[in-house]
């Protein structure tokens, strides 16, 4: 499979950030090893810390990707305009956390994100991306 994976805002400081919740990976350091889990199929990473962004990289990934794996951190709880975009586009969509956002801050709560997603992961830690991985891979033929 052809696979993206969209990280948002502050996943490029994983490692440093909060790692009792997070972790002390960086995502560069774990996608090499995700990489090499699973050889035989094409994995892309992208990270931005823009919500317009993410919506450009949806749209673009419609078609080129056969699915795509996002985290939208914070925005999973703000987001219409994401929502909307993976409504609009024609591949399917996962959606990850690292940490269990139902048993965090009450803001957390909410996801916008889950609604529209084909399947959620949360409060695996970075191996729910591999989770994630698998799990494309079993209901390829479904979605
Ligand atoms: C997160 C959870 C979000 O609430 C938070 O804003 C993040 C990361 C997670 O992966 O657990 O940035 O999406």
């Amino acid at each position: 499979m052809n696979i993206l994976i969209i990280n948002g805002p502050n996943l490029n400081i994983l490692g440093k950030r909060e790692p009792d919740i997070y972790g002390h990976q960086s995502f560069e350091d774990f996608f090499k090893e995700l990489r090499n889990k699973f050889p035989t199929h094409k994995i892309d990473y992208y990270q931005t810390n823009h919500e317009g962004s993410i919506i450009d990289k949806l749209q673009e990934a419609d078609n080129q990707y056969d699915a795509v794996i996002l985290n939208p951190a914070a925005y999973t709880h703000t987001s219409i305009a994401i929502a909307d975009c993976i409504k609009a586009i024609d591949i399917p969509v996962v959606e990850i956390h690292i940490s269990d956002i139902t048993k965090r801050e009450a803001y957390r709560q909410h996801s916008f994100i889950s609604e529209v997603a084909v399947y959620t992961i949360m409060g695996k830690g970075l191996n729910g991306y591999a989770l994630a991985i698998e799990w494309l891979l079993k209901n390829r033929a479904n979605l």
